[in-house]
């Protein structure tokens, strides 16, 4: 059953990050998570920037808090998902970096490789990421700089 006091969540995949994804969103929703699921649904062959695009249109438009998105390594999710000005997206391969992903770069959306990571290690970066805060202070000028300067 939804537990409303959790964040609602966005996930997505391509074909090589589906089994991650899958066991992914299985924990979240046992866990009481709502999850909008944007696919893959099967592992066809598909091209990963059409999933991350709308895994963080999601979390832009505020329909989810936060958004996971997984492919074989990772990196080309997390490279799509930096693309959106609003989107701060941290590719981890364990849970210290999840940690400080939330605390330091107040991420919204996590990355990993379904091709790198076993299904215990993305839960347990799941569960870091889902339970720190962003700590602020010193951090918010840093993330005020990450979108360049305009000439
Ligand atoms: C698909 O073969 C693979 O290139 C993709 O899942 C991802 O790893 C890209 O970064």
């Amino acid at each position: 059953m939804e537990n409303s006091s959790l964040p609602v969540l966005a996930i997505g995949s391509d074909h090589a990050g589906f089994p991650l994804k899958s066991a992914l969103a299985r924990w979240l929703r046992a866990a009481g998570y709502e999850l909008h699921d944007f696919g893959v649904h099967a592992p066809e062959r598909c091209d990963y920037p059409d999933y991350a695009h709308k895994v963080c249109r999601a979390v832009e438009e505020g329909a989810a808090r936060f958004g996971i998105l997984v492919c074989g390594t990772g990196i080309g999710m997390s490279m799509a998902a930096n693309r959106h000005p609003a989107i701060r997206c941290a590719l981890v391969s364990e849970p210290l970096s999840a940690e400080f992903a939330r605390a330091h770069n107040d991420a919204n959306v996590v990355a990993m490789g379904s091709r790198m990571i076993g299904e215990e290690m993305g839960i347990a970066i799941l569960k870091t990421f889902l339970a720190t805060a962003y700590e602020g202070g010193r951090h918010d000028q840093r993330l005020a700089k990450l979108s360049p300067p305009t000439c």
